[in-house]
């Protein structure tokens, strides 16, 4: 195995992704951030520097279970302090896993200005690796114009004092869009007719799509002009292949597809549909990229979507190695997810009527290692210390918009999913050949039922992929198998953060 030693110089620089110039968070003046491309086994340091100057940070790996690690995970108030502006920090930890993950700043929604990137393990043994020639990365990115710290200021308000829930200006794929310059606001700077992301096929080669939905709100349906969809991997796992022409993403999830370059030369649309909230503002949803052939003219694509569709049912996706559902029942948590207006007329999430906070210079981590109490009054912790025993999670989701759920440090199987109240006696559960993933919908007024096994000790936290509603409150902190993680020994460099000065790491402002 390889070590992967990678500097991220955190800063900011202004760039035009869809045509409009505002300023955008970058690593090594990137973005969207670098690819980290490694072989599974390969152990990656990711060397810190926060040049930000007025403004804490912390990545997070999107799907690596920080198995020993988890002190690693990147939760600023959850699993370390945030690296106060002016110092550095190094992530070091072994990627055990393979498959499609990405990194993103989890500090507040820092994210959605840009820190954001692929992560890529692959696996030597992928039994898939014979099925395609060479591969793409497709990042799905909502793009908002307003910086994130401006945005959630109107989300922090009360709602008659002007509470907004952020709408995106446009989408990106690979960061890049055209937008329509005439909206831009008086006294901003933006160039029309900006270039689309352009992928090349050579007619004959088969290609696998990565699509990594990087988005703070919006899902995507995404599709290839005349190219069917061959599904082989959610999440970093691997299915068995199934044929689509469509497919929906979630704010967090990955997909890889295998594509023919089978027809012939010319060029192809690239479509990425902006879901709900998007249009009702003038916003066009309909986001593009080019696909073109070899050998083709630069003209612009002129084809068509498809007419009849075959959507993905993700739920009907099989996993390419079985991996029976554990049983029986250990441990059960039944949560009801809400967002609602609070007492004072704030919007908030709420997990079974408790909305999360986290007081980011006294992370739950350290506390739970130093055998202290993690819980508290926005804590939302929910216990399990018996190795090997089965978690069920029954999410009841009691509010009219979907909500994407993350898990941190693991990956769960998906054991069902419906419409209304959730009831045992009329669910149907698939126990026999569900797949895991690590983010997946509860849907609106509806219900989700996943299972995974105590085997990691940490504080991982579960909360709605949209930035927006986890920034109000949204989520919850599992403290799993306290008696082991008692024993566990943070590095120095991990508990000195939290002895820096604190005064860099408050709320942007
Ligand atoms: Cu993609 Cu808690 O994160």
């Amino acid at each position: 195995p390889l070590t992967h030693e990678i500097t991220f110089n955190v800063g900011r620089k202004v760039l035009d992704p869809d045509g409009f110039f505002r300023r955008v968070w970058t690593v090594n003046g990137q973005f969207p951030g670098q690819e980290i491309h490694a072989f599974q086994n390969d152990r990656l340091k990711v060397h810190v520097i926060n040049n930000l100057g007025d403004e804490a940070t912390a990545f997070h790996w999107h799907g690596i279970f920080q198995t020993g690690t988890p002190w690693y995970d990147g939760v600023p108030g959850g699993t370390q302090c945030p690296i106060p502006a002016g110092e550095e920090f190094t992530y070091d930890f072994q990627l055990l896993q393979s498959g499609t993950y990405w990194w993103h700043s989890h500090y507040f929604a820092q994210y959605v200005d840009g820190l954001a990137g692929p992560l890529i393990i692959d696996d030597p043994q992928d039994p898939y690796f014979q099925a395609y020639d060479e591969e793409f990365i497709v990042t799905l990115h909502d793009w908002y114009h307003t910086e994130s710290s401006e945005l959630i200021k109107n989300l922090m308000k009360p709602l008659q004092a002007g509470y907004a829930e952020p709408v995106p200006d446009s989408g990106l794929i690979n960061g890049r869009n055209n937008y329509n310059c005439k909206l831009a606001p008086v006294g901003t700077k933006c160039i029309p007719n900006n270039s689309l992301s352009t992928f090349v096929f050579q007619q004959g080669k088969r290609y696998r799509i990565r699509i990594i939905n990087m988005s703070a709100d919006d899902s995507f349906d995404f599709s290839i002009d005349e190219h069917l969809l061959e599904v082989m991997e959610v999440d970093g796992v691997l299915t068995k292949s199934k044929q689509v022409t469509t497919l929906s993403i979630d704010a967090g999830q990955r997909y890889s597809v295998i594509v023919k370059a089978d027809q012939i030369i010319k060029n192809f649309w690239m479509r990425a549909e902006m879901g709900i909230d998007s249009t009702d503002k003038g916003v066009n949803p309909h986001i593009r990229a080019i696909v073109h052939y070899e050998g083709a003219s630069f003209d612009k694509p002129t084809t068509q979507d498809w007419v009849n569709k075959t959507d993905l049912d993700p739920m009907t996706l099989q996993p390419y190695f079985s991996d029976p559902v554990p049983s029986p029942v250990g441990t059960q948590f039944i949560l009801t997810i809400d967002i609602r207006l609070d007492a004072n007329n704030y919007t908030k999430g709420f997990v079974n009527n408790s909305t999360f906070k986290l007081d980011l210079d006294n992370p739950s981590l350290d506390r739970a290692i130093r055998n202290l109490s993690i819980d508290g009054p926005n804590a939302n912790v929910y216990t399990f210390d018996k190795p090997g025993e089965v978690v069920q999670v029954i999410l009841q989701n009691v509010h009219d918009e979907d909500h994407p759920f993350h898990m941190h440090g693991h990956h769960f199987w998906i054991l069902g999913t419906g419409e209304g109240l959730f009831d045992k006696n009329n669910a149907t559960l698939n126990l026999i050949d569900p797949i895991k993933r690590d983010t997946q919908d509860v849907p609106a007024k509806g219900w989700l039922v996943i299972r995974f096994v105590a085997d990691n000790p940490g504080v991982w936290t579960f909360h709605c992929h949209l930035e927006w509603h986890l920034e109000e409150g949204l989520s919850l902190q599992f403290l799993e198998l306290p008696t082991i993680l008692k024993t566990f020994k943070q590095p120095e460099t991990v508990t000195s953060l939290c002895k820096s000065n604190s005064n860099s790491t408050n709320a942007p402002t």
